[in-house]
């Protein structure tokens, strides 16, 4: 068997799913932290295609929409020559892993996940068994690479909770102390949650009906714009002080938003734009900063996926140095659990 890999030793895993188009959001919560994370350590980026499949999609799509994420990822700044970018169905380990889990997580556990009874609403009885278990499926991703750092979007935070949950209890269960870390989700950061420009109090989403809630990677420079011009906000000027952003979500989110991008802090944004009514000069700025950062991501995106063949080739040979590390660790597990002939 191949030597056990050190559980301590820092790995990154995330991944994002194929559902839909790529939002500011997914950008500022995820692929910005993908990028500067892969200079600092080992890091593994996946299209996690079973997990979209926990909602229904087009078979004609599917494909499509996965090279769309490989291709926002790589056109982000990740280098498939330093961090490993595959395709979750092209490393079956996955769905070995957590089937495992499935029996280690408690149905008790799963009834308190948010993110199901959100994305299940009124109709919990006719959601697929699979969105009801995706948060198990999620931490199988991580720690089928003993991953030690997940950097994710705010809205993640319960699965990471429950992942570290079932990491707990199959070390105490099958006597295995320290085999899966206690994995550490990386949040932190301007962007972690990014809000709808309609609606201050709920998150920039793809699954919200009107697309001018949200900044899309693939906009154009004048749908940028006409997206911020529009963009919600209250009749006051912007103020100087952080205190008076609090109670006015709207307000705090673009200048946020700016801060994200900018890498400023909302102090510094607001030393620059306090005092002016919102489109005077900050809301130009945002919309000119946004297209700064935006319109070379999308015009790369365009390029790769002009070649569709060769995004498939960089995901096929990220799978396999995903599965050499995979395998192992599975192989442990499944010895650890008693299944005979495993390791
Ligand atoms: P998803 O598109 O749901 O697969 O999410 C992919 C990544 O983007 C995850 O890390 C999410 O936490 C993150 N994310 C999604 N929406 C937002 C948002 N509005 N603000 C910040 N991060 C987000
Ligand atoms: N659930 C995550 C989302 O909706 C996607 C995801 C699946 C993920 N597996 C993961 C994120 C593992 C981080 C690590 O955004």
């Amino acid at each position: 068997m191949t030597e056990a890999i050190p559980a301590a030793s820092p790995r990154v895993f995330s991944g994002v799913q194929p559902s839909g188009a790529l939002h500011l959001g997914n950008y500022l919560g995820a692929l910005v932290k993908f990028v500067a994370l892969q200079h600092q350590m080992e890091c593994l980026y996946c299209v996690v295609d079973l997990h979209a499949i926990t909602a229904w999609q087009d078979p004609k799509q599917l494909a499509a929409q996965t090279r769309e994420i490989a291709a926002a990822y790589f056109a982000a700044g990740v280098d498939p020559a330093k961090a490993i970018v595959f395709a979750q169905s092209a490393v079956p380990e996955h769905a070995e892993l957590a089937w495992i889990f499935n029996c280690v997580a408690r149905l008790g556990w799963l009834d308190r996940m948010i993110q199901f009874k959100e994305k299940s609403g009124k109709h919990k009885e006719r959601s697929s068994v699979g969105l009801y278990t995706y948060p198990v499926l999620q931490a199988a991703d991580i720690l089928l690479y003993k991953a030690t750092h997940v950097p994710v979007g705010e809205d993640q935070k319960q699965h990471l909770e429950l992942t570290r949950d079932i990491a707990a209890k199959f070390n105490h269960d099958f006597d295995a102390e320290g085999f899966f870390p206690l994995t550490e989700a990386l949040i932190e950061g301007p962007g972690a949650r990014v809000m709808s420009l309609r609606d201050g109090l709920a998150k920039m989403s793809k699954s919200d009906p009107s697309d001018q809630s949200r900044i899309n990677l693939t906009d154009d420079a004048d749908a940028i714009a006409g997206k911020i011009r529009r963009a919600k906000t209250d009749p006051l000027p912007l103020s100087d002080s952080l205190e008076d952003l609090k109670a006015r979500p709207e307000a705090d989110n673009l200048v946020g938003i700016y801060a994200a991008l900018s890498g400023e802090t909302k102090a510094q944004v607001l030393a620059t734009y306090g005092g002016q009514g919102f489109g005077q000069s900050f809301k130009p700025a945002l919309a000119d900063l946004l297209v700064e950062r935006l319109s070379p991501v999308s015009a790369e995106m365009r390029r790769l996926l002009a070649d569709p063949a060769e995004i498939d080739r960089t995901l096929a040979a990220g799978a396999l140095r995903a599965r050499a590390i995979a395998g192992p660790i599975l192989a442990q597990t499944k010895a650890k659990v008693g299944f005979v002939g495993a390791a």
